[in-house]
């Protein structure tokens, strides 16, 4: 049938702006990582990604190697392209990336001018776009001149296969020179791509400061940290789970650490004490700090969605609960 979208999914998601740009981006955003490669039938996949822009999300988050295997899902992503969203382009906001092993030989991995532009040639096919509009240098390369890197960006940018470019993974001084050399080529590094959540702080240790000063946007990935940060492996491993049915990435051995559930069994008080789930009081937290422009979520149903979308009208925190948390989690 064909997608007639939620008239009022603009009026509960929360828009924060994205650094010093134009672009807004919804404060949940939705990664294809997961369950959208050839192991989750293609109608589940299509309740996620209508239920998600339903609530507002105008953000879809992809790369060059999300699968499994590598590139099918931008190459779903196209047959939903053709099917549901085409008429809905100009509101969304997609994403790709290339920097880690995507074809064999020297020239499909890490960030080399040669590598990304390629990459990029690939994925605009696969998803059936002429352009996305964030494209990202996936991980930092020793290797590579920072200077060919930005280069090639900036010449994906002047090209108009993306419109805006950001990086992911960098530490916060490569982060820095990457954001300077942009700059001073004159495509403005819109956003940085890390991991954050409750259980993983390190962009507290100066990346935070690096992208506020630069005024830079900042979307944090996995900030359920896969999973964990809702609660699903206090009492075994749930059936239906990403450990049981995807394990390629989070194993039951992290999933169910003896140590990591007793701190997700503290957090999970306080969110009840809040009147919320923990996925929504892990969401609210990663955005505490405006600095964050949006959490970056996964989602193997519709209502994991719809749940989480929440976070956004949590009550806000009191200095006391965020003290708890620090407690629990250390700082
Ligand atoms: N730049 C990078 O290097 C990088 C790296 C990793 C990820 N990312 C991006 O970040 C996105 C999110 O990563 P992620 O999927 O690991 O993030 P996450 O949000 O930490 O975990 C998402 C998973 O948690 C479970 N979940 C979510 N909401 C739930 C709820 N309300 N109740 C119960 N379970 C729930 C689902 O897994 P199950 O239901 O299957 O258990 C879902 O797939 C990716 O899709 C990708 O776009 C980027």
């Amino acid at each position: 049938m064909d997608y007639i979208a939620n008239e009022h999914r603009y009026e509960t998601m929360d828009y924060r702006r994205c650094g010093r740009s134009g672009i807004l981006l919804p404060a949940i955003s939705l990664g294809l990582w997961h369950n959208f490669g050839n192991i989750t039938p293609f109608g589940q996949q299509q309740q996620i990604l209508r239920t998600a822009f339903d609530c507002g999300i105008t953000h879809f988050d992809l790369a060059n190697n999300y699968g499994p295997p590598y590139g099918e899902a931008e190459r779903n992503f196209g047959i939903h392209m053709d099917r549901d969203w085409r008429p809905y382009r100009d509101q969304l906001i997609i994403s790709t990336k290339a920097g880690y092993d995507m074809w064999p030989g020297p020239y499909g991995d890490h960030g080399s001018r040669k590598y990304l532009i390629a990459s990029l040639d690939q994925s605009l096919k696969r998803m059936h776009l002429d352009y996305v509009d964030i494209f990202y240098h996936h991980r930092p390369d020793p290797d590579t001149p920072l200077e060919e890197t930005c280069r090639a960006l900036d010449q994906i940018v002047r090209s108009g296969k993306a419109l805006y470019v950001g990086i992911s993974n960098y530490q916060p001084e490569q982060a820095r020179e990457a954001i300077r050399i942009l700059r001073d080529l004159g495509t403005p590094c819109l956003i940085h791509q890390p991991s954050y959540s409750l259980l993983n702080r390190w962009i507290e240790q100066g990346l935070t400061d690096v992208l506020r000063e630069e005024q830079v946007g900042c979307i944090c990935f996995a900030p359920l940290q896969n999973g964990m940060l809702t609660g699903k492996y206090l009492h075994g491993l749930p059936a239906d789970s990403r450990v049981a049915h995807d394990p390629r990435y989070l194993k039951p051995e992290r999933a169910l650490n003896e140590e990591i559930l007793a701190k997700v069994a503290a957090l999970n008080g306080i969110a009840q004490a809040r009147g919320q789930k923990l996925s929504q009081m892990a969401l609210q937290w990663v955005l505490r700090d405006p600095v964050v422009t949006s959490a970056l979520i996964g989602a193997s149903k519709p209502e994991q969605i719809i749940e989480n979308v929440e976070a956004v009208h949590g009550a806000p925190f009191t200095r006391e609960e965020l003290d708890r948390i620090d407690a629990i989690v250390g700082k």
